[in-house]
């Protein structure tokens, strides 16, 4: 048993059974002042008031460890349930012609963009696949994400995005965070194929791939894949593979709806959607998940997140961490640009971090808020810190300790 003891704030609370939050619900979570908490076998064992706690619980013993917090906050670390980080390379090369001001679809159309990577990732050795991609997983664990997805997607050939699949179970074998792994063989179509070609080889690497990956993603959007291509994939896919949809960055593509058809568990980007896309979404399990990362670096609409929570919507955020659209797995930085670019509260945007962002990836039964019984994966900060400094003060750095 560890015990963490003078907590300033303890930031996160939710009552167990609560998987995500919509609505108004998404601008509340549990405070307490002045608290503790205990940790048994890595879970949330129970938290309280200091005020309740006797002077020799905090004293170790032989099965007590104790961590005087001095005032620092405890918090849930964050969930990411949407990244690209096993990639190759970079993409440093497209940066000025980006400066300069072509599209992400222009760069694309030049040979630039994903299949660039793609050329990259086919090139690497699995082994030093694996060696840039961990480093990056090691960046953003340090910066306090604590559960990520990864998907594949740069193989874009059976070989590619198998071996893509492996680095990925293999990062999660051996880091302490939890991966979730995602099939986006309908990335980009691959070098070789026709698009009528590629789509039915996807099809084909759908029963290999689910022995790898828990959800399949597809890229429906304008000018990568259509409705239809996405309803045959996910048709295909079903009872084998969970969709979490690429939908609404470059156009009003028709993925949210398809993706709701098929019981995505979440769609994501949503930079252009209307009434209707909400309309969709309503009732439904599906998690509209918004990366503000790649607004930011390709100067799109911010998704319209307070309107999607003030129709009574839950919105979950990611880093959307690729080498094209958006270089930073900072989820403090996702936070900030959730509060400042689309208007959320601090409280609004911390659940979409955490709670909602686990929910995302199916593992907001463990991980996304301070429950007991849930996993200690928690972030300590220095003393004086709150949900509201955490987005403003966006570049100070606020970590003390991660228990992972
Ligand atoms: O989520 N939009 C599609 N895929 C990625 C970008 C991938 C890339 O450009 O390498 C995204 O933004
Ligand atoms: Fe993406």
């Amino acid at each position: 048993m560890k015990i963490i003891y003078n907590i300033g704030l303890l930031a996160g609370i939710q009552p167990e059974g609560v998987l995500r939050v919509e609505g108004a619900a998404q601008g509340q979570t549990g405070m307490l002042r002045d608290a503790w908490l205990a940790i048994e076998n890595g879970r949330i064992a129970d938290f309280g008031k200091m005020a309740d706690l006797v002077g020799h619980d905090v004293i170790p013993g032989p099965d007590r460890e104790s961590l005087d917090a001095e005032g620092g906050m405890v918090m849930p670390g964050f969930c990411d349930s949407h990244t690209h980080v096993v990639y190759a390379g970079s993409r440093d090369g497209e940066f000025l012609d980006k400066i300069n001001g072509l599209s992400y679809e222009e760069i694309a159309a030049r040979g630039g963009g994903i299949l660039n990577s793609s050329d990259l990732l086919n090139q690497t050795s699995e082994e030093e696949l694996y060696r840039q991609s961990l480093v990056r997983v090691q960046e953003m664990m340090a910066k306090g994400t604590v559960a990520l997805e990864i998907k594949s997607g740069y193989g874009l050939c059976p070989e590619g995005e198998m071996k893509m699949l492996r680095v990925i179970r293999r990062i999660g074998e051996n880091v302490p965070a939890t991966v979730k792994s995602t099939f986006l063989g309908a990335h980009a179509v691959g070098r070789g194929y026709s698009h009528k070609a590629y789509v039915q080889a996807v099809i084909d690497m759908i029963p290999q791939a689910a022995e790898y990956a828990d959800f399949i993603d597809v890229f429906c959007d304008e000018g990568f894949f259509t409705v239809e291509d996405t309803d045959r994939i996910l048709s295909a896919a079903q009872h084998l593979l969970t969709p979490k949809i690429h939908a609404n960055e470059l156009a009003v593509s028709g993925g949210v709806q398809v993706g709701v058809k098929h019981q995505a568990l979440s769609v994501d980007h949503l930079e252009r959607t209307t009434e209707a896309e909400m309309e969709a979404l309503r009732g439904t399990w599906t998690m509209p998940t918004m990366l503000p990362g790649s607004s930011f670096f390709l100067g799109l609409p911010y998704g319209r997140a307070k309107d999607f929570i003030k129709a009574g919507l839950g919105v979950a955020l990611a880093s959307d961490y690729n080498p094209g659209s958006s270089p930073s797995g900072d989820m403090r930085f996702v936070m900030a640009q959730g509060c400042i670019k689309m208007r959320l509260t601090p409280v609004e945007a911390f659940n979409a971090v955490t709670l909602n962002s686990a929910y995302a990836m199916g593992v907001s039964a463990h991980y996304g808020s301070i429950t007991r019984g849930k996993k200690a994966a928690l972030i300590l900060t220095h003393p004086g810190w709150d949900l509201t400094r955490l987005a403003y003060q966006y570049q100070t750095p606020f970590i003390r300790q991660i228990l992972l």
